[in-house]
């Protein structure tokens, strides 16, 4: 029979599991069987893999995280992980690989695919939403659900109190999370990666907002640039470690000082990526991993599952992870047309 090997790389993001019951379900029908790769490209580096049956995967659609564990090793940062990832799919008979994962996990499978032709489909998924040539990946809106009602809560108590609130989200280098998370929970100002915070016109903004409202909201990402980084410690994809940064309680600061109002901050952090996946991203990643599956059968390789409009169909790996995909003008123009407010940060 013939077999497929289902990997989930980097952080882990509500979607994965349905995906991968897609990917097993679908397989199980065109006549393969399934193993899962325990805890990303670790689990090809040590050959770490245990049947994934149909049985198995029946009842985790709604499950958060994922049933196959993961990691952020980097086969290409190993000594001999390149080696003993490609002998992992003759030691563990694997016909193909489906990777789940966003640009890092996809990026080793686009330069296992170039440099060795390995079998492998990709499947993207990131809360960041960041990944190019597909229009969203699964674990964006349920991550962006759960911070927008997060936001809600923090406008109630800072009311109360007459406060400003600070909401820091997660997403890395792309501002799509605090950009969906600012609109819809109606924040007054949005600071994103992708533009530099403009101190003088947010605090004249939030002074504006809590004189009307008694409480204003900021949303900000965890990477915006407060002019103050130092030395930042890096994991094996060469990503900075963004978590200790604080730059939710450093902007905190920064608008107390500039505006004389009691402001408090909220990192929600990893709040935001567990729990039951949304409807949005129970369908959406059902049919990517459902895409996969028929891929491999086609045996179109060195491809990714990417959502295109109503449609999900392959696009080259390295499309796809060639560059980051970061807010546009669009965006900024949108959230500008919200009557002046909210306003993301802008050039200063
Ligand atoms: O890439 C997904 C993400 O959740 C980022 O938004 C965040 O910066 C990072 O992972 C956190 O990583 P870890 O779970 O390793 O702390």
């Amino acid at each position: 029979m013939k077999r497929i090997g289902i990997l989930t790389g980097g952080g882990d993001c509500p979607g994965l599991n349905p995906a991968i019951r897609g990917v097993v379900l679908k397989a199980s029908s065109l006549g393969y069987e399934c193993v899962g790769i325990q805890e990303g490209w670790k689990g090809m580096i040590g050959a770490n893999a245990k049947p994934l049956t149909p049985e198995m995967v029946e009842e985790i659609v709604g499950l958060g995280g994922t049933v196959l564990g993961t990691s952020r090793t980097n086969p290409y940062k190993k000594e001999g992980g390149v080696e003993a990832t490609l002998a992992a799919f003759k030691n563990l008979s694997l016909d193909a690989l489906v990777a789940m994962g966003g640009e890092d996990t996809l990026g080793v499978a686009a330069k296992l695919y170039r440099q060795h032709q390995a079998p492998v489909v990709g499947v993207p998924k990131t809360m960041d939403n960041d990944l190019s040539a597909t229009d969203y990946t699964f674990g964006f809106d349920t991550s962006v659900t759960i911070a927008m009602d997060a936001a809600q809560r923090l406008i109630d108590t800072g009311r109360s109190h007459r406060r400003i609130m600070v909401l820091e989200v997660m997403g890395r280098h792309a501002g799509w999370v605090a950009l969906f998370t600012g609109i819809a929970a109606g924040a007054d100002y949005i600071c994103v990666p992708e533009r530099r915070v403009d101190v003088a016109q947010m605090s004249a903004r939030l002074k504006a907002a809590h004189a009307r409202k008694k409480v204003a909201l900021v949303v900000t990402s965890e990477a915006i640039d407060l002019g103050e980084d130092k030395e930042e410690k890096l994991d094996e994809f060469d990503h900075m470690i963004l978590k200790e940064r604080g730059v939710g309680e450093k902007l905190a600061e920064l608008i107390q000082k500039n505006t004389g109002i009691e402001t408090r901050t909220a990192v929600i952090g990893h709040i935001q990526r567990g729990g039951p996946p949304t409807l949005f991203d129970r369908i959406l990643a059902t049919r990517v991993g459902v895409k996969a599956a028929e891929l491999v059968s086609e045996r179109k390789f060195g491809v990714m599952v990417a959502q295109r409009g109503n449609e999900v169909a392959p696009v080259p790996l390295e499309a796809a992870t060639a560059k980051l995909k970061t807010v546009t003008k669009e965006w900024f123009d949108l959230v500008d047309a919200l009557s002046g407010r909210p306003i993301v940060a802008h050039h200063g």
